[in-house]
């Protein structure tokens, strides 16, 4: 989509959600069309055109899939921004929608206008690129206050997603965990270049041309990685002090930026994490690390952290049990986001494999929750910048 879309067709068997949706957006100065079957939107689609297309997936004539199917193999519909408005989350639905060209998946939330709003904007590429001019590329930061969180893991899954869903993007993922890093290992870099030889090059020459020549590509996950040092003899050499100018530098040279900063609290990170677009906080499902994870976000509170920006995702890597959704929001003090499930040795073996989850278990809702949290980041940022 590259222009503000005027036209909407509005989707739904229940004619209440269908009238709340449609004067909503009416209201907002959209020209609206309703239709309450697969056949009636079909037809409506085809004939009018509209630029974006909002329907609940559960139709009572077709299945949503087949829908969307239809509409992506006529030339007229096969570009229209659809977005699938569904009452309950179903990954494997989702997961079905997305595999044929559904563009966004939303849940008939109390803040969905609010998303759907933002959707119906111009394509984030573009708007990423007006950002990019004045601000830098957007920057997403990944925290723990415990080791052992699944945060380089999913930093680095996260990443993968968001050039898939952007492949126009420039996506770079900066590993500062000293004195290991650990992403390097994870997407099977084996290049000698490092956090060690970044930090040692004088300030001045750490530009977006340097950036774009050192951080290659990685196979099979399509961002750039800075890895961080190899051993800790290699750690102790690098200058901590020069990696704000660092991120920076990446912000300038790319689109999205993702830091993994691991447990690391400190002088260097504050800042970093004060900057960032969106502040991923991985929790696990203990007592300990909520606890921790409290202590943090009081911490980052008093300097300055607004809560609109932090994510905070539960990741339940030790086992399916544990401390429940609600407990940890509890003991946390804010809305968990996302809730990644066990996933046994699963999330080892892709990592293990040097593959990314999505691509090595796309059908685990592991993967799913990844493209969610990834969508919902890019969606946090651009909210944070308008
Ligand atoms: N949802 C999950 N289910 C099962 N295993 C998981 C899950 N998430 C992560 N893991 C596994 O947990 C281990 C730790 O993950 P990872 O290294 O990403 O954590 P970390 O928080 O970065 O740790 P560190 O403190 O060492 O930096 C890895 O073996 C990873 O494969
Ligand atoms: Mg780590």
């Amino acid at each position: 989509m590259d222009k503000v879309p005027v036209s909407i067709l509005v989707l739904d068997f229940d004619p209440r959600t269908l009238n709340v949706v449609a004067t909503y957006l009416a209201q907002r100065g959209y020209s609206v069309q309703a239709a309450s079957s697969a056949r009636e939107g079909y037809i409506a689609a085809l004939r009018d055109q509209p630029d974006a297309i909002i329907f609940d997936p559960r139709l009572p004539d077709m299945p949503g899939v087949d829908f969307l199917r239809r509409l992506r193999s006529d030339r007229r519909t096969a570009t229209t921004l659809c977005i699938a408005l569904a009452k309950n989350t179903d990954s494997a639905l989702m997961a079905e929608l997305m595999a044929a060209g559904c563009n966004e998946f939303l849940l008939k939330t109390p803040d969905v206008f609010e998303k759907l709003i933002v959707l119906l904007q111009p394509h984030p590429a573009e708007q990423l690129s007006a950002f990019n001019r004045q601000n830098g590329g957007l920057l997403v930061v990944f925290l723990s206050a415990k080791g052992g969180t699944g945060t380089s893991s999913l930093c680095a899954n996260i990443a993968q997603n968001m050039v898939k869903a952007h492949p126009e993007m420039d996506v770079a993922v900066l590993d500062i965990v000293l004195p290991l890093g650990s992403i390097g290992s994870i997407v099977g870099y084996e290049k000698e270049f490092s956090l060690v030889q970044a930090t040692a090059e004088p300030p001045e020459n750490v530009n977006r041309d340097y950036l774009r020549h050192h951080l290659t590509l990685i196979e099979n996950w399509d961002f750039r990685l800075l890895a961080g040092p190899a051993d800790p003899e290699a750690a102790s050499k690098v200058d901590a002090s020069r990696i704000p100018a660092l991120i920076r530098a990446s912000r300038q040279a790319f689109d999205i930026t993702l830091v993994d900063l691991g447990r690391s609290l400190s002088r260097i990170s504050l800042p970093i994490i004060l900057e960032a677009d969106v502040v991923a906080l991985i929790m696990a499902a203990d007592l300990s690390t909520a606890t921790l994870s409290r202590t943090v976000w009081d911490y980052l509170q008093t300097q300055g952290l607004q809560h609109q920006r932090v994510y905070p995702i539960l990741n339940r890597v030790i086992g399916p049990e544990g401390l429940s959704k609600s407990d940890s929001e509890r003991l946390l003090g804010l809305q968990i986001q996302a809730t990644i499930p066990y996933m046994m040795g699963n999330f080892s073996l892709a990592n293990n494999q040097h593959l990314p989850v999505l691509q090595r278990f796309p059908n685990d809702t592991a993967a799913m929750m990844v493209s969610q949290i990834s969508r919902d980041m890019i969606r946090i940022a651009r909210q944070g910048r308008s």
